[in-house]
């Protein structure tokens, strides 16, 4: 996070009205003859529908030729969605550029790191660094702006779509262009760089900027701080075309908020939304679950760090699927109930919008197989049935518009840096998934029944009493001091293997690991020792360790061991370690623990730290509980975890929920669902 954080803007609302969750879809009229559009109006409305994001792929239909514009259809869809009630996120529409741009200026399409083009026939075939395409974009989005600037409809503005989806790397002449450019305004001189590139190494120093490339396909293992930096330069360059369309829109709309969607668990890391979030009037997010072990988690996980990245602010789910999705090899659908838990579970963490991909589903193009609101079945189906209590829901839950988060008292850091520079070549271990490991850590006290805020690094951490930082491998020095200075004033941190090891030029900090983390540590690992997969390593606690293990030295004599290793030539040598400083105390694990082998750990370190789950011991693994309040009233969601029924009757407040299927009957939570209970702010803790 480098900049400082925007005002938060919402939605233009009339005056007087009350507030509520909006929901709706990406809606895409221009795919259907005119007369679909009445009943999709009716549709809408008879399923709750307040807002559409429109013209996301129309640039074509928009644009169809250089110098011709057709903006008809579109007027009358707005006027047609305005007349009946429904506000519109109109797209700028730039994600796709027409064939006849790509046959005029093949030029601007993106090329792959051996040099191969990236042909139109797709989406968002295009340079983000292009000043051909860039010059275009904002044409279009000009001529969007003056046109669309006073109807009615409009509130948001939705830029492009999903920035780097497809096209967050790009190798081609311009990105060398830009790249070098970028690389100037960071460093300065060529000296510079060659020291943070460490350029002495296979010959690479270089003479002048002129000289770089992106890092396209080598021989063998490339540069990894040039590598590093790519993905640096890559992000800036996508929220540089972000900005640039943004800066239209506001001076034209002053009044209209800017968004574009996040895919901040998405399918690429390209993209530092903690660098991002500052740029947009409110962050968006788009999110889909991927059906596997861990989804639940993995979901709250996503909302989790999106309401931290909005600042705690309301935000939007821009995307997500009512039932299947098509592309991962098998595409399964939403059992029932799964559609409102998913969509309950980003209201809990703070989304006071919940919209999908998409409103109809397409019966031609790449994405006929993907749900949406109303399927190919139609108006009856289940899908939209589940759709119209949906809607329902959100209108009972509306008085929660505009309340913020609470707080926790147990942070998590998540770090793009980090992301990427351990997904860099040749590490010692091909095996580490950075996202698995931080989400293991938020599973474990998630049942324990403790509340994490899963945080981006350079958050303030003065308001949370323990702070876990996984793989928190780049460690500028200036952030090991801000850790340390936060520990010795009374914070617990928690942190891992390969965290403290380099700095910001992806540099080993010498001496003997963690880095620059060693002294707050009070230990000191000489070598690494991974593991092969499927081994593990046993610990004396009785759990066991997997991926990782470390010779580690004790430095400090404050230093405790809390759990040694019990297996192969480590055994008896320090597994897991806890040194106080100050008024704090900083722990070290130098193994992969899973979610199960984690809680041990982690009850003891919270409870020495002083924070205990508020839930009642009989709920604690099987309810996540956020909490959103106004000051006075606090709405309490309880997500079911679990395959089975969960009694709540200890839970205090009254459920907020509108007509059948109700999630809660009696005081019985049903399998996977979320109850939302009100109660009295006064009467709620931390
Ligand atoms: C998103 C995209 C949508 C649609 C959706 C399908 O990445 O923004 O346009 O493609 O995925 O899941």
């Amino acid at each position: 996070m480098t900049a400082a954080r925007r005002p938060h803007r919402w939605l233009p609302r009339p005056a007087g009205s009350a507030a509520r969750l909006e929901f709706g879809a990406d809606y895409n009229p221009d795919q259907w003859p005119r007369e679909v559009w009445d009943e999709d109006v009716a549709l809408m409305r008879e399923a709750g529908v307040t807002i559409v994001s429109l013209a996301i792929f129309s640039w074509a239909r928009l644009q169809p030729e250089p110098d011709r514009w057709d903006f008809e259809w579109l007027d009358e869809v707005m006027d047609l969605l305005h007349a009946g009630g429904i506000t519109v996120d109109l797209a700028t529409a730039t994600a796709s550029p027409p064939p006849w741009l790509t046959t005029n200026h093949p030029e601007i399409l993106p090329v792959g790191s051996a040099g191969e083009t990236i042909w139109p026939g797709s989406r968002q075939h295009w340079r983000p660094t292009s000043p051909i395409f860039r010059d275009h974009a904002l044409r279009l989005v000009t001529a969007l702006a003056e046109r669309y600037a006073d109807h009615p409809a409009l509130v948001a503005w939705h830029v492009n779509n999903e920035l780097g989806c497809h096209n967050a790397y790009d190798y081609s002449d311009d990105a060398a262009t830009a790249f070098r450019h970028w690389l100037q305004s960071r460093y300065g001189s060529i000296d510079t760089l060659n020291h943070a590139w460490g350029t002495a190494f296979w010959s690479q120093r270089y003479g002048d900027f002129t000289e770089i490339l992106p890092p396209r396909l080598a021989a063998t293992i490339p540069n990894p701080t040039q590598v590093l930096d790519f993905k640096r330069f890559s992000s800036d360059a996508l929220k540089g075309h972000l900005r640039a369309e943004r800066d239209i829109l506001q001076r034209l709309t002053p009044g209209i908020p800017v968004t574009t969607n996040f895919m901040v668990m998405g399918t690429t890391n390209a993209l530092d939304y903690a660098d991002w979030a500052s740029e947009v009037d409110f962050v968006s997010n788009d999110h889909y679950v991927i059906p596997g072990p861990h989804d639940r988690d993995e979901l709250s996980f996503s909302a989790n760090l999106t309401g931290n990245l909005a600042g705690g602010a309301p935000w939007f789910l821009m995307e997500h699927s009512t039932s299947a999705v098509n592309w991962q090899p098998i595409n399964l659908a939403k059992k029932p109930g799964e559609l409102a838990r998913d969509s309950l579970t980003h209201v809990a963490h703070g989304a006071d919008a919940v919209c999908f991909f998409q409103w109809r589903q397409s019966s031609a193009g790449a994405e006929k197989y993907h749900s949406a609101m109303v399927p190919h079945a139609g108006r009856d189906s289940r899908v939209f049935r589940d759709v119209v209590t949906l809607g329902d829901t959100l209108r009972a839950l509306a008085p929660i518009a505009g309340t913020l988060r609470r707080p926790a008292d147990i942070a998590i850091l998540f770090d793009w840096e980090s992301w990427w520079a351990l997904d860099g070549p040749a590490h010692p271990t091909t095996e580490l998934r950075y996202r698995e490991e931080v989400l293991a850590w938020y599973t474990a006290l998630l049942d324990l029944g403790l509340r994490a805020d899963v945080l981006p690094v350079a958050s303030d951490l003065a308001p949370y009493r323990v702070v876990i930082a996984p793989l928190l491998h780049v460690v500028p020095t200036s952030l090991a001091s801000r850790l340390a200075d936060w520990v010795a004033e009374g914070g617990h941190l928690v942190t891992t293997f390969l965290s403290g090891v380099v700095d910001e030029n992806d540099h080993v900090h010498l001496g003997g690991y963690p880095g620059a983390l060693r002294d707050l540590l009070g230990i000191r690992v000489e070598e690494f020792a991974p593991r092969l997969p499927g081994e593990s390593i046993p610990l004396d606690d009785g759990t066991t360790g997997t991926l990782w293990s470390e010779p580690l030295d004790l430095t400090d004599p404050t230093t405790e061991v809390l759990v040694r290793y019990a297996g192969g030539t480590l055994t008896g040598r320090p597994a897991i370690t806890r040194r106080t400083h100050g008024l704090g105390s900083a722990t070290y694990v130098s193994t992969r623990l899973t979610p199960e082998h984690l809680q041990p750990l982690l009850r003891d370190l919270t409870a020495r730290a002083g924070v205990t789950s508020p839930l009642p011991p009989a709920l604690r693994s099987a309810i996540e509980a956020t909490v959103r309040t106004d000051g006075e009233h606090d709405w309490t969601f309880l997500i079911n975890r679990t395959a089975s029924a969960v009694d709540i009757s200890e839970m205090p407040g009254d459920p907020v929920h509108p007509r059948p299927p109700l999630p809660v009957v009696g005081r019985l939570l049903a399998p996977h669902g979320v109850a939302v209970l009100s109660t009295d702010a006064r009467r709620s803790e931390r």
